[in-house]
């Protein structure tokens, strides 16, 4: 059954994953705690544009404003995925953030709520924002449940004046996406991890002006159906997922065949998005050092594929895929990268995961006493890395401020090879 439905699929290979090296264009630098975090009472990971229906960064009155999945900064880190809550942040230039609050005021769908995106649509009639989010776990259960389904909130209204920006609404939750078992995994059909059907990303394409759901998923492959050389490696299927508005209404989607699967190679392609430039589709996500297949090396790290067209036979950035990851000595201190075109490069978002910490994996961060674990997790923004894009090659380029996160018209900071008078990059 997973042959035919993988059929024409394009595929993240293993022979492409065993090219997977850190080297100068893709190695971040190492990570300090900045002076100020976003907000000290709070964890703050996967991050989010308030965007506008074509893809670009919404400013509303002279604001930009970001999601951000949090907990309360008392709580253990690891801990934090069982309570997510969405907040809001703004701000007037990017540096600057201001803590807008808890987003949904109780009626949130799932026992927390994971990772999404925003698109800011204004009609006239009280509903601007639409809210697409993971609604993880099941509501009501007693236990912390593990389903996920897509969801979106809408009836949030913005207002501004000078004393800031807010999101009121008395919203409206329903679930639109769970996977068919089919082109995607559902629970019951999960083999190895968790399986996972999350972080819906809103597209429109430019191409067709058709709108569109990105999210993450896993490709359903049945025991017995030698789709890998070694059958443990079947467990690693992960997926990029894609939903179709057949009328552009963007609560109203049907499930597509995914963009691109990586099994045999990767169980978790994370936050799937686009970036579409000169019409050419660059589709990031990102992935963990633990998800991929027994035989592979690969890293916490953000992985990049491009087409010349949305349903497009997607080929791994720089040949492997690997765009930016942590330094050896500091594995595990970003993750979650979030990609945007700000002109000449490309702008990299992420958060600030777990620092002076170099062990292979992160499985005994548990294991040290709470007050380090509470020490070594980052909980912010991390530093915007500056990412050139050539054709299907990247560099990394320089980087910006903790959260500094520029518009297309506002300029980027003088880049290192400049401000030191080395005009090579
Ligand atoms: C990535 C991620 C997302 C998910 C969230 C849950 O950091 O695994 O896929 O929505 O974290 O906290």
């Amino acid at each position: 059954m997973s042959e035919k439905f993988r059929e024409g699929i394009p595929a993240w290979t293993r022979e492409h994953a065993a090219g997977l090296r850190r080297d100068d264009s893709n190695v971040a630098p190492v990570i300090y705690p900045p002076d100020e975090r976003l907000d000290d009472d709070l964890h703050i990971w996967d991050t989010w544009f308030l965007r506008n229906r074509d893809g670009s960064v919404a400013e509303i009155d002279g604001y930009r404003v970001i999601f951000s999945l949090t907990s309360s900064s008392d709580l253990l880190p690891g801990k934090r995925h069982d309570v997510a809550t969405i907040r809001y942040f703004y701000s007037r230039d990017g540096e600057e953030w201001t803590t807008g609050g808890v987003v949904f005021d109780g009626g949130a769908l799932g026992q927390r709520q994971w990772a999404g995106s925003a698109m800011y649509d204004p009609d006239g009639d009280g509903d601007d924002v639409y809210l697409y989010y993971t609604a993880a776990g099941e509501d009501g259960a007693e236990e912390l449940t593990y389903t996920q389904r897509i969801a979106v909130a809408t009836g949030g209204t913005v207002r501004t004046d000078d004393a800031g920006f807010s999101i009121e609404g008395s919203w409206n939750h329903r679930i639109i996406l769970t996977p068919d078992g089919d082109w995607y995994e559902r629970e019951d059909q999960s083999r190895g991890m968790i399986y996972t059907f999350r972080d819906p990303w809103f597209f429109e394409d430019p191409a067709s002006g058709e709108t569109y759901l990105l999210f993450e998923a896993n490709t359903p492959v049945p025991e017995g159906t030698g789709e890998c050389d070694d059958p443990v490696w079947e467990e690693f299927n992960g997926s990029v997922g894609i939903a179709h508005s057949p009328t552009g209404d963007p609560t109203d989607f049907e499930l597509r065949p995914p963009l691109l699967d990586a099994v045999c190679v990767n169980q978790e392609l994370e936050r799937p998005h686009l970036v579409v430039r000169d019409g050419t589709y660059h589709l990031f996500v990102s992935s963990h050092v633990h998800t991929f297949a027994p035989g592979l090396t690969g890293y916490d790290a953000l992985y990049g594929f491009v087409a010349d067209d949305l349903a497009g036979d997607y080929e791994p950035l720089n040949g492997h895929g690997m765009v930016l990851t942590n330094p050896k000595g500091a594995p595990f201190q970003a993750y979650s990268w979030l990609v945007y075109d700000h002109g000449d490069d490309l702008l990299v978002s992420s958060f600030f995961n777990y620092f002076d910490y170099d062990r292979p994996s992160l499985d005994d961060v548990g294991l040290l006493p709470p007050e380090e674990q509470q020490r070594r997790f980052g909980g912010t923004l991390a530093p915007t890395v500056r990412v050139a894009l050539d054709g299907d090659e990247t560099d990394l380029v320089d980087t910006l401020g903790h959260g500094h996160l520029p518009l297309p018209r506002e300029e980027l900071p003088t880049p290192w090879w400049e401000r030191d008078g080395d005009a090579t990059r």
